[in-house]
């Protein structure tokens, strides 16, 4: 099995855009704004995506800078992840560094899992120590995938699991 991180590109297509449409709008917290969109949106959305992978600052006041990878399994687009390059008072209850989400059809095969051991990787290339992870405390899938990369809880709330990973 050949299992390659790519990050998004302007270049990116209907492998990717067919992807994005097997995934909500919003599950678990995690945001899709690809989902139901347009071919056309999608360009534009790509566009953006790339230039903020390459921002440092705030965008818009309140947007932090990140940067959108793929998980290719065998060829094929099967997952993403969102890399917040550092956090707010928002992300630190709710988002916090990284999200990432797997299409239906190809969780529970340890994905994520891979998915998020890499991202782990590019996190520290930027010069994050540790990411925080915020889960739903009703998602178990997600906490144990934060878990099976190192992460330790540092507290549970009303709502969400915190979940810090040390990036390497
Ligand atoms: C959460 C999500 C990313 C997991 O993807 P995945 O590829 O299925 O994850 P993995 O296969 O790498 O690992 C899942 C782990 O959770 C476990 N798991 C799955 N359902 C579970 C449940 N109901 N209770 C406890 N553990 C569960 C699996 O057994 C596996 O652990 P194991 O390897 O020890 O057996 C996927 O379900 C998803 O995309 N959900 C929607 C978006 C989302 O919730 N993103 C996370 C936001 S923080």
């Amino acid at each position: 099995m050949s299992v390659v991180l790519r990050k998004l590109s302007i270049h990116d297509g209907d492998d990717v855009y067919n992807m994005l449409q097997t995934l909500p709008a919003n599950e678990n917290g995690f945001m899709n704004g690809m989902a139901g969109r347009s071919r056309e949106e999608f360009r534009v959305w790509l566009g953006k995506s790339a230039a903020s992978a390459e921002n440092t600052e705030i965008e818009d006041g309140w947007r932090v800078p990140q940067a959108v990878y793929w998980l290719y399994v065998d060829g094929r687009p099967v997952g993403m992840a969102k890399l917040r390059y550092f956090l707010t008072d928002a992300l630190r209850q709710s988002g916090g560094h990284i999200g990432y989400a797997i299409t239906p059809d190809e969780r529970g095969r340890g994905h994520a899992t891979e998915l998020l051991r890499l991202v782990l990787k590019e996190a520290a290339a930027k010069g994050i120590d540790r990411a925080l992870i915020t889960v739903n405390n009703s998602n178990p899938a997600s906490i144990r995938v934060a878990l099976k990369c190192g992460g330790v809880i540092e507290r549970i709330s009303g709502d969400h699991h915190y979940i810090w990973c040390e990036c390497k």
